[in-house]
């Protein structure tokens, strides 16, 4: 194991900011990360996974644990479903794929999100119709304080929309090592009820889809919609989607009938961020490196040099703009370090 010092973050954030952490070490094996939290008590530890949901506003004056704990073991397995768990330092989208190629059907709406399975318990990923808390059956996860393996069941995590107790109470705490699934082997409980996967099967002739077609459309979607981080700098969805109330939402609709909606309850209504964006009139805008993305105005772009504070500014301008035009509060989806 190497520290490394004054190391640049560019290429281990999305974003492609170009942060410093002033030391930096690789975690291939529980047993070093095991030995890095044991030995480092006194220090602040920072844990960077795939980087894919955080925003870079200062260099870290800290150590940065990359982890990279890889493999993917089957547990248990039946005549219909598998018990699968995947290291935390696995690419998510690799998993997705692996488990495609075995015919283990759930994740396959979640194909092609940044990012690594550690991190993806943190903010429950979620991506049309399907969320992580739905085949999640447990995470392993070390606590910083004393080093010590804990497991947290699918209760444990208190999963909601993009949330979970790791953005909480156990926000800073916890490493997740491993994160096991429960997935169907036949049988498979599809998800194509989100409009865009519908419309993609259907332009493809597909009647009867198996969860690689989904994958594949899920794939085509995102590709045509959401830049591609090795090109574009992003971290996907900057913001959260915004629950209303029901009554906010009728005297919104009387000015813009065309809002697009999604009920929670009946006293609750979610409306997509990216329209009341678009709507401010930032899609497809540029200032300097930082931006709007055209294509999706819930992605803010890096588009080569950008600081984390000139995006950070840009998405406090949008923030207020929202409001006074709106009078909803824009909560950011991203961790603002
Ligand atoms: N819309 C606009 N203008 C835009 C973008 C969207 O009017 O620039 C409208 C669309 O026309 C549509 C609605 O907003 O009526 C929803 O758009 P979309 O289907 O693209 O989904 P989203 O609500 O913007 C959410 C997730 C995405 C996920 C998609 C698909 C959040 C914060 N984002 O986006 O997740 O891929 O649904 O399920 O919930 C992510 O978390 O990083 C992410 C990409």
């Amino acid at each position: 194991m190497k520290i490394e010092q004054n190391k640049s973050l560019k290429k281990y954030n999305t974003f492609g900011i170009n942060a410093t952490a002033s030391e930096f070490i690789e975690i291939t094996s529980e047993s070093e990360l095991i030995d890095v939290i044991s030995k480092n008590t006194e220090k602040e530890l920072f844990v960077l996974s795939g980087g894919s949901n955080m925003l870079l506003t200062k260099d870290l004056n800290t150590l940065v644990l990359h982890l990279q704990i890889k493999g993917i073991t089957v547990i248990e397995e039946s005549e219909d479903t598998v018990l699968v768990s995947a290291n935390g330092g696995e690419n998510w989208h690799d998993f997705v794929q692996y488990c495609i190629d075995n015919n283990y059907g759930g994740l396959e709406n979640l194909s092609l999100i940044p990012g690594y399975v550690g991190s993806a318990p943190i903010q429950n990923i979620g991506a049309y119709g399907v969320e992580l808390k739905d085949t999640l059956i447990s995470c392993e996860a070390y606590e910083i304080s004393t080093a010590k393996k804990c497991l947290f069941s699918n209760e444990d995590c208190k999963f909601g929309y993009r949330n979970s107790i790791f953005k909480n109470e156990a926000k800073g705490k916890y490493i997740i090592s491993k994160v096991t699934f429960r997935l169907k082997k036949k049988n498979h409980s599809l998800n194509t009820s989100y409009g865009a996967i519908e419309n993609a099967l259907s332009e493809r002739k597909i009647t009867h889809p198996t969860i690689r077609d989904v994958s594949e459309v899920v794939i085509q979607i995102r590709k045509s919609k959401l830049p591609d981080p090795s090109e574009i700098g992003n971290s996907g969805s900057f913001f959260k989607n915004p629950v209303i109330s029901t009554t906010h939402f009728t005297q919104l609709q009387n000015s813009y009938p065309l809002i697009p909606s999604y009920v929670i309850d009946k006293n609750n209504i979610k409306v997509p961020a990216g329209w009341l964006i678009e709507q401010c009139g930032f899609k497809g805008k540029r200032w300097g490196d930082a931006g709007v993305h055209e294509k999706q105005a819930l992605v803010l772009v890096n588009y080569d040099n950008a600081s984390g504070i000139e995006l950070l500014n840009l998405a406090k301008r949008i923030q207020e703009k929202i409001e006074t035009k709106f009078n909803i509060k824009l909560e950011t989806e991203v961790n603002i370090i």
